[in-house]
């Protein structure tokens, strides 16, 4: 058998280990439907509703795509959604992405929606939901399993996020789970703690986001850990800087979902993948993720790519991680032991064919 470690080099010459990281089966756990919106799809639907962008091509939306933190990618993010107003353009939105999903091999995604993020422009919930219900039950044709998770928008009030909750509730059971995002600043996790309590009774699993660098990012990293007891934690690298709370999320087997390109967009071109390294040295289960592709330019086999590249990565460890993409999923055991031996046999067939 030919030597299995992807020395970088080789990594990029050779279109055997492109196919290899775009073949392998994965699931993705931490990807923003809303920031799936690629500039093609954003120009169709400004037409189709009539909204006047200030840019008229692809190639001028792609150059105001700048940003250098959370808060400036949030604000081109949140932009980019005034586009999305009936439940055909919430459709076309996941079902772009599930196309792409199924490109990347993705089996089986969680992917997050932002409802506030909509309610706050007059869209009704359900125009959101239905539409992208709708091609989550198209998607089923592709071979492409997709979940909902809600994401309560932290820089809103709690109160807020109570009355998505009731807004939620005739949709209950087509939502696997709640997470938190945007802006972090000020906004930590225990103002949810309540919200939290709320989807737990209600039968949603928990995740919640604490992006890479911030202010408190410890502070809320420990109370996701040790309070709200946060089944994944999104991002939360910077988990590597406090040894104490490393062997905790090991012992817990709380999962981290890192997402490498965009990681070197909000946080001065460090794709944190050396902590990503030593984090599953520790025992932490870590999964990579493509996050916001449309706005980062990377789907979720650019992001295994970037990582490996980045640490001279093995196929075992590509394969870890995408085993590890299931076993931190909010599927059955049963369908998990399924879809880790997909990835061992396919990587078994690949090194039988070196
Ligand atoms: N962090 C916080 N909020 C977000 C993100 C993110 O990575 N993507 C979309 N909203
Ligand atoms: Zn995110």
């Amino acid at each position: 058998m030919a030597d299995s470690h992807l020395n970088a080099k080789e990594y990029v010459c050779n279109s055997q280990h492109v196919s290899f990281v775009w073949g392998l089966p994965k699931a993705e756990l931490h990807l923003h439907i809303e920031g799936t919106l690629e500039p093609e799809l954003k120009l169709k639907l400004a037409a189709r509703n009539h909204i006047d962008l200030p840019e008229s091509n692809i190639e001028d939306i792609r150059a105001s795509y700048k940003f250098s933190d959370l808060p400036s990618f949030l604000a081109v993010y949140y932009k980019g959604m005034e586009c999305l107003i009936h439940e055909e353009d919430f459709y076309d939105l996941a079902w772009e992405y599930l196309k792409r999903a199924k490109a990347n091999n993705v089996r089986h995604v969680e992917m997050f929606f932002d409802p506030q993020a909509h309610t706050s422009r007059g869209i009704a919930f359900s125009t959101v939901i239905e539409g992208l219900l709708r091609a989550i039950e198209d998607a089923k044709a592709l071979g492409v399993d997709a979940r909902l998770v809600m994401c309560f928008l932290r820089d809103f009030s709690a109160e807020s996020a109570r009355q998505t909750i009731e807004a939620a509730l005739p949709y209950k059971d087509n939502i696997i789970g709640v997470g938190l995002d945007s802006d972090e600043h000020n906004n930590p996790p225990m103002k949810f703690f309540n919200i939290f309590a709320r989807a737990r009774e209600l039968g949603w699993h928990v995740t919640a986001h604490a992006d890479v660098d911030q202010v408190d990012s410890i502070s809320h990293i420990k109370e996701l850990l040790e309070v709200i007891e946060s089944e994944r934690i999104d991002h939360g690298t910077n988990l590597v800087e406090d040894s104490d709370l490393v062997s905790y999320a090991s012992a817990q087997h709380t999962g981290l979902t890192s997402c490498p390109i965009s990681n070197s967009f909000c946080s001065g071109g460090d794709m944190k993948t050396k902590e990503v390294r030593e984090l599953l040295n520790s025992g932490v289960q870590v999964c990579i993720n493509s996050d916001d592709p449309a706005y980062f330019g990377g789907y979720v086999s650019d992001n295994i790519w970037a990582f490996a590249e980045h640490e001279h990565a093995s196929i075992e460890t590509l394969a870890l991680l995408c085993k590890n993409s299931f076993k931190m999923s909010w599927i059955s055991d049963v369908q998990k032991e399924l879809w880790c031996q997909e990835v061992d046999d396919f990587v078994a067939a690949f090194s039988q064919a070196q």
